[in-house]
């Protein structure tokens, strides 16, 4: 009898471990509270524009919406007048600074908030006689954006992106540049097509 209650003792407490193992482990903190694996971060997303005929405004404004990502328009303090919408005009100031020392910049407002808080920057801008246009390297050094990812994107008449981004890349080595694209009559389908090649996920599905 006393044999048999020891080997019944000894094959309940076996049972009992099995079972506690067949559980699914559950991670505790050190406090001892469930710690659930953490869900993936969505990148932030900041959708900065230079736009002086609305064009790249139109744009950007839809990788915002697509992206869910944050608009943010580079205004120069003065702002050019429609004189500079006539190419190759010697006279005015987009073609002076355009043509003038590559050190020019234009003021701009300085009017974002947090930029420190976004991970990806999508740079938008029209090619104005081949390159980026001044203001767009005012933006850039006005905030530090050293070791963040940027995707540029242009409008143009026809010039395509490849110059102005490797001025780019050239004059802010630092930066983590993509390839960026000429995005002139895109549709949203299109859009949300070169989103996803950018790394960064349409919420707009
Ligand atoms: C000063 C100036 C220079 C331009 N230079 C070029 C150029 O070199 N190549 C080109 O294809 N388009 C050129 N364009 C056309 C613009 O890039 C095009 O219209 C663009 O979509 C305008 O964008 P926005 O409306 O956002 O300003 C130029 C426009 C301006 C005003």
């Amino acid at each position: 009898m006393k044999h048999f209650k020891h080997t019944l003792f000894l094959l309940v407490s076996l049972l009992a471990v099995l079972a506690s193992c067949s559980k699914d482990p559950v991670v505790k903190t050190p406090s001892g509270e469930d710690n659930p694996p953490a869900e993936p971060q969505e990148a932030k997303v900041l959708v900065a524009c230079f736009s002086f005929t609305g064009n790249t405004k139109a744009v950007a404004s839809s990788l915002a919406d697509l992206s869910g990502g944050t608009l943010y328009l580079i205004e120069p303090e003065t702002p050019y007048g429609n004189e500079n919408n006539t190419y190759y005009d010697e006279s005015t100031r987009a073609y002076k600074e355009q043509y003038g020392p590559a050190s020019t910049r234009p003021a701009i407002k300085k009017s974002l908030d947090n930029p420190d808080t976004y991970d990806v920057i999508l740079l938008g801008f029209p090619i104005w006689y081949g390159k980026a246009p001044r203001v767009v390297f005012s933006f850039l050094d006005a905030y530090s954006f050293k070791g963040k990812t940027i995707v540029p994107f242009i409008t143009s008449g026809s010039t395509g992106i490849p110059s102005a981004a490797s001025e780019l890349k050239a004059a802010y080595p630092d930066i983590t540049w993509k390839n960026g694209d000429r995005l002139n009559g895109k549709t949203a389908d299109q859009l949300k097509s070169w989103l996803e090649a950018a790394g960064v996920k349409a919420q707009i599905k």
